[in-house]
């Protein structure tokens, strides 16, 4: 049985996931490690580094009993039994396979510390998303073992969304966990088995050999993207045609087979992974000789892009062409609501596409204007950051929500039209308000895949 657990990285998946096993399983020592001191701060003193809802509150349970953040990752991994590895895997920026594949300095650095520091039989597992067959290096830098050290490598991805980080991990569809099929493999799968039993019914807890596990996750991150690059180009038809995305989205999603989730159209998907993890499988292709099923993946972040473009191109469009010295407002700037992450959010191509246009851009976000402020906050006295939406929206020609914050239906209207330069535009990149309404106050409401409501 484990009694002591380590995971190397705070992040978004290493924070959340041991807080939720410290809160199961009293029993067992959970350390925390990452080389971010400020991360490691934060953590420590009972306010998480990062906003997700519920995280606080559960990190509160097993802080200081059986939950611990430290900086000494060599220390910890000699005491450890089980290491999950939870260290970002960002896309390439330099040399072979730049733009494409995964880097993988982070989590190479992590397995030479594991092989230098481990002093006893332990169990490694993969939580960050690795290109497949990962693990199988990971065993090769073990074989350079060393007297009385025992490795057994496991992939265990992570399949949790930022904003229901909680809820996912305390009730998931399902846990993945791959390992080798030897008896050994087979061991320190059931050791993790047990772990997850704690509050996982078994029934959904999924074992398949490593290189399954890996591509899994792979394919479900691009299964999910893949289908919002479906109903945003359905979108841009909608726009066209004068269909309504929303009664199609209905339509097609009432087929049990192909379900309701994740078809709302936007200003495209962002966050850390998808893109990411997309380019990490048109790569896999590329490189085991598939070049017609890597141009299959890689055209669902071609929409992608083209989604953002689209938007920002009807702004110029139906703002007669110009939009050099207006002031924009930009409601939201997280990658979706619930979270403070900006990594890949489409905000950040639509903010810089306006600017090219010499617009003034006012941004604000319950939870992501630091993050916006890191981005932007140096590149030009274009850029203002302000808490308050009504603030944001004094004397600009048009609103551009971008995220779907729930706060932001509530907010009142007419003050805002009433605040603005005439005429008023509003521009609705994710569905989130009533058109009819706003058009009805006086805005030129345009939104996503339906119809224009315009005065003009
Ligand atoms: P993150 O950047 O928030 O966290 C990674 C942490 O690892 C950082 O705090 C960094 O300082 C630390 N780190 C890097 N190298 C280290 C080292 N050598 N020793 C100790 N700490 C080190 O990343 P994340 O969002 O938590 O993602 C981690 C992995 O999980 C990625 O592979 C990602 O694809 C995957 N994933 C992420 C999500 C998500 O929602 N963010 C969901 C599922 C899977
Ligand atoms: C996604 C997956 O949902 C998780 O299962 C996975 O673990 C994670 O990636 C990961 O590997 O990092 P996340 O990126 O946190 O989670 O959030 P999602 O809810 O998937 O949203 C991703 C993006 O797609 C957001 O920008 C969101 O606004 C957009 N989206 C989502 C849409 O535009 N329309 C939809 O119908 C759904």
């Amino acid at each position: 049985m484990i009694n002591r657990i380590l995971c190397i990285g705070a992040g978004y998946v290493g924070g959340p996931t041991m807080a939720v096993i410290a809160k199961h399983c009293p029993n067992v020592q959970v350390v925390v490690a990452d080389i971010n001191p400020d991360r490691v701060a934060a953590w420590q003193s009972g306010q998480p580094p990062i906003f997700e809802p519920g995280l606080q509150e559960i990190v509160k349970i097993s802080l200081g009993r059986n939950l611990r953040f430290t900086g000494d990752v060599d220390h910890e991994i000699g005491e450890a039994e089980m290491i999950f590895v939870s260290v970002n895997t960002p896309t390439k920026t330099f040399g072979q396979g730049a733009g494409r594949a995964a880097d993988l300095q982070y989590w190479e650095k992590t397995a030479r510390s594991i092989l230098r520091h481990a002093r006893r039989p332990v169990i490694v597992v993969e939580k960050s998303t690795l290109p497949v067959r990962t693990a199988e290096a990971m065993e090769r830098i073990f074989k350079n073992r060393r007297q009385g050290q025992r490795f057994e490598v496991l992939s265990n991805p992570e399949f949790l969304a930022e904003g229901t980080a909680i809820t996912d991990l305390e009730s998931p569809d399902r846990v993945l966990i791959g390992g080798a099929e030897t008896p050994a493999g087979q061991a320190a799968i059931g050791e993790l088995v047990d772990i997850y039993a704690r509050w996982v019914p078994r029934e959904r807890i999924l074992t398949a050999n490593v290189w399954s596990a890996e591509l899994s996750k792979l394919a479900a991150n691009a299964f999910l993207a893949q289908r919002v690059s479906s109903i945003n180009a359905i979108s841009a038809i909608c726009e066209q045609t004068g269909a309504d995305i929303l009664s199609v989205a209905r339509a097609i999603g009432t087929d049990r087979r192909i379900g309701a989730q994740f078809l709302r159209a936007g200003v495209g998907f962002g966050g850390s992974c998808f893109q990411k993890d997309i380019l990490n499988l048109v790569y896999l292709c590329e490189h085991n000789g598939l070049p017609e099923v890597a141009r299959y993946w890689e055209a669902v972040v071609t929409l992608n892009q083209h989604q953002k473009e689209r938007f920002v191109r009807r702004m110029i469009r139906v703002m007669f062409n110009t939009l050099a010295g207006k002031r924009i407002a930009l409601f939201g700037f997280a990658f979706k609501a619930n979270t403070g992450d900006t990594r890949e959010s489409p905000a950040i191509q639509i903010c810089q596409e306006l600017l090219a246009e010499q617009a003034h851009v006012c941004i604000t976000d319950p939870q992501a204007l630091e993050g916006a402020r890191q981005i932007f906050g140096a590149s030009s006295d274009r850029v203002m950051f302000e808490p308050d939406p009504y603030k944001a929206a004094e004397g600009a020609h048009a609103v551009a929500l971008l995220t779907d914050w729930a706060e932001y239906r509530t907010l009142d209207y007419r003050r805002i039209y009433a605040a603005m330069e005439q005429p008023a535009f509003l521009f609705d990149g994710r569905n989130l308000l009533d058109p009819e309404e706003l058009h009805r106050i006086g805005f030129n409401v345009y939104t996503i895949g339906r119809p224009d409501r315009t005065s003009l």
